[in-house]
């Protein structure tokens, strides 16, 4: 049988509102910052900084094994994801940036992520990263009560790989709560009607990495950076959602974004 899933209360669920607001400010805030000339080493030290100030810790910070040596990741171009802040790496004019960020409060995490342009994108980064945003809308759009697990990867797959592009498999959406990565895993790809029943109260998150070239994945010395294994383009976008009665929540909504337009079926 599957493995145990949380399923939240209502006061829990307001926790993990209150998180997942301050994890989407936490990054709008840093995304003002994304210019030409500023290195992520400083994305990462104002993290720290906005994060403890609102009361708040940075799940990623001594997470895992090794330890995540610092407060977000910062995942430019080629990286996949998990992108390890550094004062060597300056951003430059056409990169992309994804920056994931997971505060913690009250014992509850909120984790969100965005690819972000510096100055103007290459057509196909542009490409890449709206098609990418638009997967992670096309996944959210498939949780409610009663729908599966492979109904998001499903719903992912076929939007990624209709504009020609490919879906990361070695890292997959998790529960989260208490616990940073929980069960259920959500696969960003797959096959409508199998995997797990959604239920009212599970809470996970939908984080689609969407390569240019292969899927294919490789991790770095530093035992992090996941890179892609044609050093081609990747981009990210992650919300934080609850399954409601009726559908489904989204608990990091950024200010820009309408959820009116997101849910639209
Ligand atoms: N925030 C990432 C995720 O979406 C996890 C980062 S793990 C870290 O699941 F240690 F690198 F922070
Ligand atoms: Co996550
Ligand atoms: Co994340």
């Amino acid at each position: 049988m599957g493995e145990n899933i949380v399923l939240m209360s209502k006061r829990e669920l307001e926790k993990m509102r209150r998180v997942g607001r301050l994890a989407a400010k936490l990054l709008a805030h840093l995304g003002k910052m994304v210019k030409p000339g500023i290195t992520t080493y400083e994305l990462n030290e104002e993290a720290e900084r906005w994060t403890r100030a609102h009361g708040a810790r940075s799940a990623p910070l001594g997470y895992g094994n090794p330890p995540f040596p610092a407060s977000i990741c910062t995942s430019v171009n080629e990286v996949i994801c998990h992108g390890i802040p550094s004062k060597d790496q300056v951003l430059k004019e056409g990169d992309i940036i994804n920056i994931d960020v997971t505060p913690v409060l009250d014992g509850y995490h909120g984790d969100t992520s965005k690819t972000f342009f510096v100055g103007t994108p290459s057509p196909t980064a542009k490409k890449l990263v709206e098609v990418t945003r638009e997967c992670l809308y096309r996944g959210i759009r498939a949780v409610k009560p009663g729908a599966r697990i492979g109904d998001i990867g499903a719903a992912i797959q076929e939007y990624a790989e209709s504009h020609g592009f490919s879906v990361v498999r070695t890292f997959v959406g998790h529960g989260i709560g208490r616990v940073f990565h929980a069960p259920p895993q959500i696969p960003h790809y797959g096959k409508r009607g199998t995997g797990r029943i959604l239920r009212p109260g599970m809470v996970f998150t939908i984080e689609p990495m969407i390569n240019e070239g292969t899927w294919e994945a490789e991790i770095a010395e530093d035992g992090w950076t996941a890179y892609t294994k044609d050093r081609k383009l990747s981009a990210q976008f992650e919300h934080t959602v609850a399954v409601t009665e009726d559908g489904v929540e989204i608990l990091t909504l950024n200010d820009d974004e309408d959820p009116n337009v997101i849910l639209q079926r």
